[in-house]
């Protein structure tokens, strides 16, 4: 996909030139866009949520497989500027009808979606752990949360990758793909 492509070698560019994080993309690789397309279209019936959209590169591998099982996602994210690059990225990739693009701080909203089947983690880390205590307790059983960076953001992230992994209301692992995939399955 031409997009998918373009945002890739976007991404990439600016990582080679070092180009400040703040005015990256900040995207997930490939592989691992892979591996949430696949447990996204394995989830339970339910609301798909991301958290983090950027320029929509993610959100374009979630959508692609809620289109596969007949379904949508909704996408948060707080900068304007990087929600308009998303609204361009759905809709060049004819995905605007699977997505719903909400701009503002998603931990305004989370609390609205009461049976979560699937969500991706992937903003700042400071708010994975509110974002995980607001998202779980509205999971359905067999439902999936999905954080990225478990590994390569390891020490930042501890106190919410313990409180995952000791959780008795989930099933966890971290999973070494790429930066490292938090997986969460409601029990
Ligand atoms: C690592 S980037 C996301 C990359 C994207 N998932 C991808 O792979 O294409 C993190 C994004 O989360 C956004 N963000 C940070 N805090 C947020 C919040 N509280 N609510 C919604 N979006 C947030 C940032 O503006 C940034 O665009």
């Amino acid at each position: 996909m031409d997009r998918m492509k373009y945002l890739e070698d976007l991404d990439a560019g600016d990582r080679r030139d070092g180009t400040p994080t703040s005015q990256r993309l900040r995207q997930i690789p490939a592989e691992t866009g892979k591996f949430i397309a696949l447990l996204a279209a394995s989830a339970p019936k339910g609301t798909c949520l991301e958290i983090g959209t950027s320029a929509g590169y993610s959100t374009l591998w979630l959508a692609l497989a809620c289109k596969e099982v007949g379904r949508k996602i909704t996408t948060f994210e707080v900068l304007k500027e990087k929600a308009k690059l998303a609204k361009e990225t759905f809709e060049l990739a004819g995905v605007e009808k699977v997505v719903e693009l909400v701009i503002g701080d998603a931990r305004e909203y989370l609390r609205n979606y009461k049976t979560v089947s699937f969500c991706f983690l992937d903003a700042e880390k400071e708010i994975y752990a509110d974002c995980y205590e607001i998202i779980i307790p509205n999971m359905v059983s067999g439902g999936l949360l999905v954080a990225d960076n478990a590994i390569s953001h390891k020490e930042i992230l501890e106190p919410m990758l313990n409180r995952a992994l000791n959780d008795k209301r989930v099933d966890a692992l971290i999973v070494p793909i790429e930066r490292g995939e938090l997986v969460c399955r409601k029990l």
